[in-house]
């Protein structure tokens, strides 16, 4: 009975947060550690979806596929070496560290036309996504 209950209301805060009315009645009723517990890997979750859709959108995937080295390192290379050396891939797209997969001047010339062109308007949280996406790829 408790479950049904707390299905619903899920249910209502999801119908009543268009309307804005009632939400915070409806969020109490569910239990604080409850409402963390489902919405942690939901929100990684949403994370990586987002940074999913970057990559294609930002045209990432045309040079970094998750095997294969195609013009850039894969993406399992890339987070190899970053794992490795505990290297922030956020502060990198930030243009604020120097490339450490590939040092080769001509192949960092070609990612850092991609910095600037396109990743440069990206917001925190968008490249925090790609991150995200790009740690948890399979
Ligand atoms: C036109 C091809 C191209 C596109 C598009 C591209 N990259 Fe790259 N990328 C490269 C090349 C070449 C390298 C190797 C040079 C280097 O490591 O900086 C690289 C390297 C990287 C690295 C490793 C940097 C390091 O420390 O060496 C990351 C992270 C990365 N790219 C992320 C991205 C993301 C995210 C996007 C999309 C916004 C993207 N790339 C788009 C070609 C590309």
């Amino acid at each position: 009975m408790k479950k049904i209950l707390f299905v619903f209301a899920l249910f209502s805060l999801t119908i009543i947060s268009c309307g804005e009315t009632k939400k915070e009645d409806v969020k109490k009723e569910i239990e604080t550690p409850q409402e963390e517990a489902k919405e942690a890997p939901a929100a990684g979750n949403d994370m990586i979806a987002l940074g999913e859709k970057l990559f294609t959108d930002k045209t990432c995937v045309s040079c970094h596929q998750l095997d294969a080295k195609i013009v850039g390192p894969s993406i399992k290379d890339i987070v190899k070496i970053y794992d490795q050396y505990d290297a922030s891939l956020v502060e990198f797209l930030k243009g604020n560290k120097e490339a450490i997969v590939e040092t080769d001047p001509g192949q960092v010339a070609i990612m850092k036309a991609n910095l600037d062109g396109f990743v440069k308007d990206l917001k925190d949280e968008e490249l925090e996504a790609l991150a995200a996406y790009m740690k948890n790829a399979k």
